[in-house]
């Protein structure tokens, strides 16, 4: 089904089309110095020590639990409301995902449900950094240090936010991002993991390449993966690193935009924001009471029948007869926010006029 109003579209200017074409000619099409160019560039645009590209977030997050040594008799900490990809890469190494209850009005991890969570077998815990919005990552730094576990950031939707200051994804001991098409800048696929530890950088680098040792070719010591990004993908990549400041300037419109025109409607609660967070939107999010909008799924059909596209909230784990064998139990918040959550159209080039007019239908629809 095509939308009049898309809910995603990734910005092109010129500039891709340039890069990929100079990466086709030179015919470095797996990798090459894009690769390069971009493990440089978004390294030092987060002001990071070190960074590697990967083929897409999944696999950020795969070779950053890989790297930690996460497996078999392992315990890693999950919100209990996210995309579902942490969860799954906690089970795919072989431990278990324990997950854990949000925030009512910020729907980032509740601290102290992960601080409660935490037993001598939590190796890890996976800060998701939910639609732009960034997790109170002081606090968990400190309960990771009390605890003596590994923080690994999820930024896939939340890549260029800040909170005091900081970078989402330079504040835990691997961050990891996703290019995917809709996110905030994208190689189509593609993903990448910053560190500021050497040791986890070093141990990366050989599980993207099949655990072969750095100057010894085809020689091997430990199981590895295929997990690199391609130079075609990294010509996209830098092509949107050098046009950041405009992708990021229109999507912090387009959530103005938002704001204003939906701000004061009764039976419509915008994500929150804690002070010192400096969201760089993925995508705009409301919870939508039913006494004013009914069931949110009928929301999302009467919308698209107006030709605008949305998306519901993530279906908390603990509702998925697949999560439930691997443990998940109700999550009260988690619930709530998965069957209320609707997220709108945001993307660069959404015009003025179109927010206008997703805001008029979406308040034509309460009662
Ligand atoms: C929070 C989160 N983590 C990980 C991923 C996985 O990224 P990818 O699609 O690049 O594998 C996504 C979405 O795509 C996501 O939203």
């Amino acid at each position: 089904m095509s939308f009049r109003i898309p809910w995603a579209k990734p910005m092109f200017t010129d500039r891709e089309r340039r890069h990929v074409i100079e990466a086709l000619e030179s015919t470095w099409i797996s990798g090459g110095p894009y690769v390069d160019r971009l493990e440089r560039e978004f390294t030092a645009h987060h002001g990071a020590p070190y960074g590697i590209a990967v083929s897409n977030g999944t696999t950020a997050l795969q070779v950053a639990l890989l790297a930690l040594g996460v497996g078999p008799g392992d315990e890693v900490i999950v919100p209990g409301y996210c995309f579902v990809a942490p969860g799954n890469m906690v089970i795919a190494c072989g431990a278990q995902p324990v997950f854990v209850d949000i925030e009512a009005d910020t729907w980032s991890v509740d601290v102290d449900a992960v601080a409660t969570a935490i037993t001598p077998r939590t190796r890890a815990i996976i800060a998701v950094h939910n639609y732009g919005n960034v997790c109170d990552l002081t606090a968990l730094r400190h309960v990771c240090d009390r605890a003596g576990v590994a923080l690994v950031e999820d930024v896939a939707e939340s890549a260029f936010s800040k909170r005091d200051g900081q970078f989402a994804g330079t504040v835990g001991d691997l961050g990891c991002f996703s290019f995917q098409a809709t996110k905030t800048i994208t190689t189509g696929e593609g993903g990448f993991v910053l560190t500021p530890r050497q040791d986890l950088y070093d141990k990366m680098r050989t599980i993207r390449d099949h655990g072969m040792r750095r100057g010894k070719r085809y020689w091997h010591d430990e199981v590895g993966f295929n997990f690199r990004l391609t130079n075609l993908q990294a010509a996209l990549g830098c092509a949107q690193l050098e046009v950041l400041d405009q992708i990021i300037a229109e999507r912090g419109r387009v959530w103005r935009g938002y704001q204003s025109q939906l701000g004061g409607v009764a039976g419509v609660a915008l994500q929150h924001f804690q002070p010192g967070v400096e969201p760089v939107m993925w995508a705009v999010a409301l919870r939508l009471d039913e006494r004013q909008f009914g069931a949110r799924d009928g929301v999302i059909d009467k919308l698209a029948a107006a030709g605008i596209e949305t998306r519901p909230g993530f279906y908390p784990f603990h509702v998925m007869p697949l999560y439930q064998r691997y443990g998940a139990r109700p999550l009260a918040v988690a619930e709530e926010v998965g069957a209320r959550v609707i997220s709108v159209p945001t993307f660069p080039a959404l015009t003025d006029e179109e927010i206008a007019d997703v805001c008029t239908h979406l308040r034509e629809l309460a009662t």
